[in-house]
């Protein structure tokens, strides 16, 4: 026992010097290591792909952003929750394991809720991405068309990126954020307009029961009497994303897992979003509805046509809801940027998400979907006489088979109107379910 302990001390010295002997990243400590990755919803913004433009002889005549607010604290809820389990933790008799010996000595210090600097430098490096790439659209008297919800880490994300399109253009352009939309009224860029919408606590509670029990027993056998639960192994897993972005090092808390740990961790994130507004939620895709309306308009340059989630007074004016522009960014959050792309129909699945475990060949990943700073955009592409429409979520080329677009993701824009009946008919009578 003694011997395998020592042995197994000596195997993760090793190794964690070979880790560390690889190349680094100096400014940003925690991406040296490709377990952030693994992340899920809490991972900060990494291209899924490289970036290809549209084919030859096309143009890009217009471009609709939304991205989520950058890497933030913890929610108050899961600050409580995962303060409580450091409490628990840290009231060990004694600490076995020299990856835990920290927990000792640790102080829980961070803030709830909101951006924080890495967060707010990934807005910014966004806004400068897209500028390098969309700049040609950008002309003196067309800026882009800022909206933010009203979450304040979301409005401080659009404020970032627009500071990285003036930066980038050396201060040419300075677009304003034009529209703030209240999280308690009419918002689609929101998911608070739905209260009979259900909760995906069922699903990931079951997965937790499965992978969370061994990595507690792990963890109380270098913390012994620490009495962790399934649900303490959460807290303290999300701990590592969220120290590690707050403070823009490798978090002592992410050396206590393996990767098969954090794979449980990942799938726990698919399983939260796919039945928290998904596909599996049946009143998930209809709150994105009303987005994909204001998209409609946008695309094709007419005014917007929903019952859903739109503010009416605002989408019906050309102050707050212009369609002579040809930049046009939305700031979000992930459950609802969730709701978009199935509204959409992004990420189609031939079988749900199994709670009982993950199928290592799905391609519902919130981590390539959703992590902070995560941007979906739809491209409007001229080729020739014809338009396109392209989408594509952290870079990646969607394949859009819902509109029958081939090898290069594009539909004409009159099929991928075609293919939105969903929204054009409000949600087939899922929103009036939202409220009866
Ligand atoms: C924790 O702090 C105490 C007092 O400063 C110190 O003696 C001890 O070595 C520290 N433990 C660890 C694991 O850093
Ligand atoms: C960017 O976000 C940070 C919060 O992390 C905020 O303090 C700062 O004011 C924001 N920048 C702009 C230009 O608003
Ligand atoms: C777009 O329309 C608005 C409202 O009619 C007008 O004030 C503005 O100048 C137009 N902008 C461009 C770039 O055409
Ligand atoms: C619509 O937007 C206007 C302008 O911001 C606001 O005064 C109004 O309260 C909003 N209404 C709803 C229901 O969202
Ligand atoms: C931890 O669990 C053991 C065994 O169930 C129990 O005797 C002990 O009181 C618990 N300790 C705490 C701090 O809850
Ligand atoms: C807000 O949305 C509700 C539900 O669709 C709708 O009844 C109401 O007219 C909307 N209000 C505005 C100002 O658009």
């Amino acid at each position: 026992m003694l011997l395998a302990s020592i042995l197994s001390f000596l195997l993760t010295t090793i190794l964690y010097c070979i880790h560390h002997a690889t190349p680094a990243d100096a400014s940003v400590p925690f991406l040296e290591k490709n377990q952030y990755k693994l992340w899920a919803h809490y991972s900060p913004f990494y291209p899924v792909e490289p970036y290809h433009p549209p084919p030859r002889f096309c143009s890009i005549t217009q471009v609709n952003l939304i991205q989520r607010h950058g890497a933030r604290f913890p929610t108050s809820g899961s600050s409580v929750r995962i303060q409580a389990s450091v409490e628990k933790l840290k009231s060990a008799n004694m600490f076995i394991d020299p990856r835990i010996a920290f927990a000792a000595n640790y102080t829980y210090d961070l803030g709830a809720n909101d951006l924080v600097p890495f967060g707010a430098t990934q807005s910014v490096e966004a806004g400068q991405t897209h500028f390098k790439r969309y700049g040609h659209l950008f002309k003196n008297d067309i800026l882009p068309f800022v909206r933010s919800s009203s979450g304040e880490r979301v409005v401080l994300s659009a404020l970032n990126w627009t500071l990285g399109v003036a930066t980038a253009s050396k201060h040419t352009y300075n677009p304003p954020i034009s529209v703030i939309l209240s999280e308690s009224l009419n918002d689609t860029l929101d998911d608070n307009m739905c209260p009979n919408a259900g909760s995906s606590d069922e699903q990931t509670g079951e997965w937790l029961d499965i992978y969370g029990p061994p990595i507690a027993a792990r963890l109380n056998a270098w913390a012994p009497g620490a009495n962790l639960t399934a649900d303490d192994a959460f807290n303290l897993i999300s701990l590592c994303p969220f120290d590690s972005v707050a403070h823009e090092r490798f978090s002592p808390f992410c050396q206590l897992f393996t990767e098969d740990d954090f794979e449980g961790f990942a799938y726990s994130g698919d399983l939260d979003k796919y039945y928290g507004t998904g596909y599996g939620q049946p009143l998930g895709p209809v709150q994105g509805v009303g987005y994909i309306n204001e998209l409609l308009a946008r695309l094709t340059g007419k005014p917007v046509q929903d019952n859903t989630q739109t503010n009416r007074t605002l989408d019906s004016s050309p102050e707050t809801f212009p369609l002579n522009r040809t930049f046009y960014a939305d700031f979000s959050h992930d459950n609802q940027m969730i709701a978009i792309y199935a509204a959409m129909g992004l990420f189609p699945q031939n079988a749900a998400p199994n709670p009982t475990g993950p199928n290592s060949r799905r391609t519902w990943r919130v981590g390539h979907m959703v992590p902070f700073s995560a941007q979906m955009i739809t491209e409007k592409v001229q080729c020739g006489q014809k338009e396109y429409v392209r989408v594509l979520v952290g870079d990646a080329v969607q394949p859009l088979e819902f509109c029958g677009a081939g090898p290069n993701g594009m539909c004409e824009l009159d099929k991928f109107v075609a293919s939105q009946a969903y929204s054009r008919n409000n949600g087939d009578g899922d929103f009036e379910k939202c409220f009866s």
